[in-house]
């Protein structure tokens, strides 16, 4: 597809058709998600994907609250995005670089999430990337951990509306040229 009917097509959809993702288109997106840059190629995105029906209810059910779970109710997949501690932005020797410490991890995850989120609507799929979720009992449910920093739980599934476009500020307000 082309880049910016991509991006213009790309929204958070909240409502999903009770339709599979193909095991295949899965892996492409996951696939896609590596490719992202990363601190020194880092690489520290990790990926916990709940795809069987039991894991998916539980992982809704026990760790999203309740406007998320109907946010998520029927996508097909849902995925934990998380990323290794201690390592984007800090020494070999595992002294932080700069001030931002883990904070660069969670930038190269974010740059990840990016690309799985377009990837998935590229090969037609839809996402919600959900924040507001009780990491401590993510962990619990599927054993990360200490060394993992949970981020949040990213739907999968296909839109069964079109869902609204979220208006965007003005470049002024963003951007400052000099
Ligand atoms: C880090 C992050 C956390 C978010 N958490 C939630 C969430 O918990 N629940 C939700 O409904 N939307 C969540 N969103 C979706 C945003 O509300 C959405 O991206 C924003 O309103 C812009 O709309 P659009 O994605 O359709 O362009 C989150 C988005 C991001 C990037």
């Amino acid at each position: 597809m082309e880049l910016d009917r991509l991006f213009e097509e790309r929204r958070s959809v909240r409502s999903y058709a009770e339709l599979p993702v193909a095991k295949e288109d899965l892996l492409k997106i996951l696939e896609a998600a590596k490719l992202a840059p990363s601190w020194k190629n880092s690489q520290t995105a990790r990926y916990y994907v709940a795809a069987s029906d039991e894991m998916r209810e539980k992982l809704r059910s026990e760790c999203l609250p309740a406007f998320n779970q109907n946010n998520s109710a029927n996508a097909n997949v849902l995925i934990v995005s998380a990323f290794k501690k201690g390592v984007s932005g800090f020494t070999p020797e595992g002294e932080p670089v700069n001030e931002l410490k883990d904070e660069w991890g969670a930038y190269d995850l974010g740059l990840s999430n990016a690309y799985l989120i377009l990837k998935a609507r590229d090969l037609g799929y839809d996402t919600l990337i959900m924040g507001i979720r009780d990491s401590e009992s993510i962990r619990k449910l599927l054993d990360i951990g200490d060394d993992i920093e949970i981020a949040s739980v990213i739907s999968l599934g296909k839109r069964d509306k079109e869902p609204v476009m979220k208006a965007r500020k003005p470049m002024d307000e963003t951007v400052k040229f000099f």
